[in-house]
């Protein structure tokens, strides 16, 4: 079964609610039931299958808004487009972020954990390093790594994994681009960091599911470990560095030292390479198959079309299914009354198949981007509003610049008889090795 017809059986109840939702005026209380503390925790029902769990609730709450238990808190989950939006532009307002609990003992202080006052100077701070020169010196470093990457694949012959090459390929691309760390001259020292950054990445993802913080598992206390190696090695390289990022981070960011080792730790962390292959695999299992490979053929000529794929992509298929947010004060989310201290969970995949702003929801059609650019509002794969997401020029060079070299050397043709079902947390990815044939263009 395709991965948009997949969805499209898992959300039609959705679809239909979602359109319901618009009608309704009133300011009315989020329905559905937080449940006894423990014993009535849906947490694990949610990580099992967090599309069927939405899907259930919808139904039963018979609204795309609804509140249940999880993680133990009272928690409002958000799936219509509005809605999402709503959530997104009541931040720094009535809505904190909600990530200091799972991530902070990860990261440190940094900017994901920062409110008001600080959060816009950290913004302000960090966005001298997103500029239109900086990204300029960014492209030569990022275009580099790609080629070397993509000129070692070989056409013909054996099928390859693309999740596990593209995942090999950004984290060099981030390993390089934000410490300075080159992995052709020096392999050994990068691997062991890449080594780290998958035992740090560990204890990222084990927080939700173990939150016996008084007794921490050992993959916890390893990835502790991993994180002071990792942040020890940050300071070296940022040190010595006398160019690019992390030049720049010591110079234009006016920070305390270690809360310029910890952004850095944010950007060289296993998230951004997930992410960024989670996506470039979306697209190439999206027109990789027989009946949609004449849209590589369109990218390959006209560069508009890249930013279409790419839209129309994250748009299906989000690499972060949503984000948190924690009530500091009671607020109105599309209609519903939201209380005080109640936790937010803001569903990005089913937002953006919201079928009151998306013709065809779960259809891929990147021709739509070209008929209406406008719909770009409604998209929140990189966030919304005044805490949207820094990098989001940065990311759309290095996603651009690697598709474009893949699709100019080579034809992707997915293998028969592929799995597209997904996996969803922490990163949207193939649940099974998604396998492709390359022949030369
Ligand atoms: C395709 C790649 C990326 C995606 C999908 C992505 C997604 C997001 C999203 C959804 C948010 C908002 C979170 C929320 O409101 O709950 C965010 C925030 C942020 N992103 Fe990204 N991001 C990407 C790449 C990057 C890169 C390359 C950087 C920097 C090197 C970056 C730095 C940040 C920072 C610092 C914030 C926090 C902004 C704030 O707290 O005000 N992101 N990102």
């Amino acid at each position: 079964m395709r991965s948009h017809e997949y969805s499209s059986v898992n959300l039609n109840n959705l679809d239909q609610q979602i359109v319901c939702d618009t009608i309704v005026i009133l300011l009315m209380d989020v329905p559905g039931k937080v449940g006894w503390p423990i014993v009535g925790d849906k947490s694990l029902e949610f990580y099992r299958d967090p599309l069927q769990f939405l899907n259930k609730n919808v139904n039963q709450a018979r609204s795309s808004i609804f509140k249940t238990r999880f993680l133990n808190k009272p928690t409002v989950f958000v799936c219509s487009n509005q809605g999402v939006r709503d959530v997104l532009n009541c931040t720094g307002e009535s809505l904190d972020f909600g990530y200091e609990a799972f991530m902070k003992g990860m990261f440190g202080h940094n900017i994901l954990f920062s409110k008001n006052g600080e959060a816009e100077l950290f913004r302000q701070f960090l966005s001298n390093l997103f500029t239109n020169h900086c990204l300029e010196e960014y492209e030569s470093v990022i275009k580099c790594i790609i080629t070397k990457h993509v000129g070692n694949l070989k056409s013909a012959g054996e099928s390859i994994c693309l999740y596990k090459f593209f995942k090999v390929l950004f984290s060099d691309v981030c390993l390089t681009l934000f410490l300075g760390l080159d992995s052709t001259e020096n392999g050994e020292q990068a691997r062991s960091v890449m080594s780290l950054t998958t035992d740090h990445w560990r204890g990222i993802v084990a927080v939700p599911l173990d939150l016996r913080l008084v007794n921490p598992s050992s993959t916890y206390s390893k990835a502790l470990q991993a994180k002071s190696n990792l942040l020890e090695m940050i300071n070296t390289h940022k040190k010595r560095a006398k160019s690019g990022f992390p030049l720049k981070m010591k110079e234009t960011c006016d920070l305390d030292g270690s809360v310029v080792n910890n952004h850095l730790l944010l950007f060289t962390s296993a998230l951004l390479p997930k992410v960024f292959a989670s996506i470039c695999t979306s697209v190439c299992a999206e027109i990789g198959k027989v009946e949609t490979s004449h849209y590589q053929e369109r990218a390959r000529c006209e560069d508009i079309w890249l930013d279409y794929l790419l839209k129309e992509t994250m748009r299906l298929c989000p690499p972060l299914l949503g984000g948190r947010r924690l009530a500091t004060k009671s607020c109105v989310i599309a209609g519903y009354n939201v209380p005080q201290d109640y936790t937010l969970v803001y569903m990005t995949h089913p937002a953006q198949r919201d079928p009151g702003v998306f013709e065809d929801p779960h259809q891929f059609k990147p021709e739509r981007w070209a008929q209406r650019p406008d719909l770009k509002d409604k998209l929140y794969v990189y966030g919304f509003g005044s805490r949207c997401c820094i990098g989001e020029r940065l990311s759309s060079l290095i996603l651009e610049s690697t598709l474009r070299s893949l699709f100019n050397k080579y034809v992707v043709q997915v293998c028969a008889d592929q799995d597209f079902s997904h996996k969803y947390l922490p990163v949207l990815r193939p649940k099974n090795s998604l396998l492709v044939h390359l022949e030369a263009v």
